[in-house]
């Protein structure tokens, strides 16, 4: 008899267990970048937010370093349901919006005040919605920061990059900037980045000095040129099925704890920056150049055609309201 009881009262928690396993969430969230950097803190960050909110209820798992999904393959996983939030690059939005392009426009935006002011301003708002017919929602922006060029050899007029192969992102914008300068761009996943520069099958790439530092391009590119020609930020995105389909009582939840990572991470990103470019500086492996008015004018001139080329598809609208936030 006691030997049943037993029995009931295991089979109990067994049921209880799993109906609380059905009740669970798993928010999957995938990304390229190392942990120490704006975007895998701000992922981590709010794994821990979820957790402390929301127990049991609902679990973040991050797979930060292509562990997971590269970015290439990410939103086509998280349109059959196998991961639920990623940040991509905003130059890796291509095959569903060409609007996004405005972000990749070469001298855009003169620094990443304009690019918060453009993000939070009615166009920039707008969209994280340019995706919604194609079962995407924006939730936010994320900050990494500006980009720098790095190659095997010196870049300091446009004519240095005649004949280079530099690694991009899957962005034809980023493909014509290279373009205008006679370079050879190829598209790559961010995860081959390091070794096709230390084998020498590219000669440069473009990124931010966060990533530049976390993923070692410094110890395999003898030069890097502080050109900040343009900016590298993140479209944090989930799936219209994934998110409508969450309880009404714990979406906004998971929304409330999102825009605070996210707020962490644009907070440390302009700190992260400085602090990488001077572990960079202070290793000694590469030589930092900075450019003088006249050389930065001369990369203007050169790749400033791009942004006719792309109007069209862009919109001009688009192009003019990043242009203000400049102001
Ligand atoms: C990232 O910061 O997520 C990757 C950027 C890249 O592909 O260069």
């Amino acid at each position: 008899m006691r030997g049943i009881k037993m029995g009931i009262a295991a089979a109990a928690l067994a049921f209880a267990a799993t109906s609380a396993q059905a009740a669970d969430i798993t928010i999957k969230f995938s990304h390229v970048v190392a942990e120490n950097t704006p975007k895998g803190k701000m992922a981590n960050k709010f794994a821990e937010l979820v957790h402390e909110r929301l127990g049991d209820r609902v679990e973040v798992e991050v797979y930060p370093n292509s562990q997971l999904f590269g970015d290439n393959k990410v939103l086509e996983a998280m349109a059959l349901g196998d991961v639920q939030l990623a940040a991509p690059s905003l130059s890796k939005f291509g095959k569903y919006t060409s609007k996004l392009q405005v972000f990749d426009l070469p001298f855009l935006f003169k620094d990443m005040k304009a690019v918060e002011k453009f993000q939070q301003g009615p166009k920039g708002q707008e969209l994280l919605h340019s995706m919604e017919d194609k079962g995407f929602i924006g939730l936010g922006y994320l900050h990494n920061g500006m980009k720098q060029l790095s190659a095997s050899q010196p870049l300091i007029e446009p004519a240095d990059a005649d004949g280079l192969k530099f690694r991009i992102m899957s962005s034809d914008v980023l493909a014509a900037q290279f373009e205008a300068v006679q370079a050879v761009p190829l598209k790559k996943p961010f995860s081959e980045v390091f070794t096709l520069l230390q084998t020498k099958a590219i000669d440069g790439q473009e990124n931010t000095w966060s990533n530049i530092y976390s993923k070692k391009f410094f110890e395999v590119q003898d030069h890097i040129t502080e050109s900040n020609h343009g900016v590298l930020d993140y479209l944090v995105v989930t799936s219209a099925d994934f998110w409508n389909g969450l309880p009404d009582d714990i979406r906004p939840v998971i929304k409330k704890s999102l825009d605070e990572a996210i707020a962490y991470g644009n907070k440390i990103s302009m700190e992260k920056a400085e602090a990488d470019k001077k572990a960079i500086a202070e290793s000694g492996r590469t030589t930092i150049h900075e450019l003088t008015d006249e050389q930065r004018a001369a990369w203007v001139e050169s790749m400033k055609p791009v942004w006719k080329q792309f109007e069209g598809d862009i919109g001009k609208d688009l192009i003019d309201a990043a242009v203000a936030s400049n102001g």
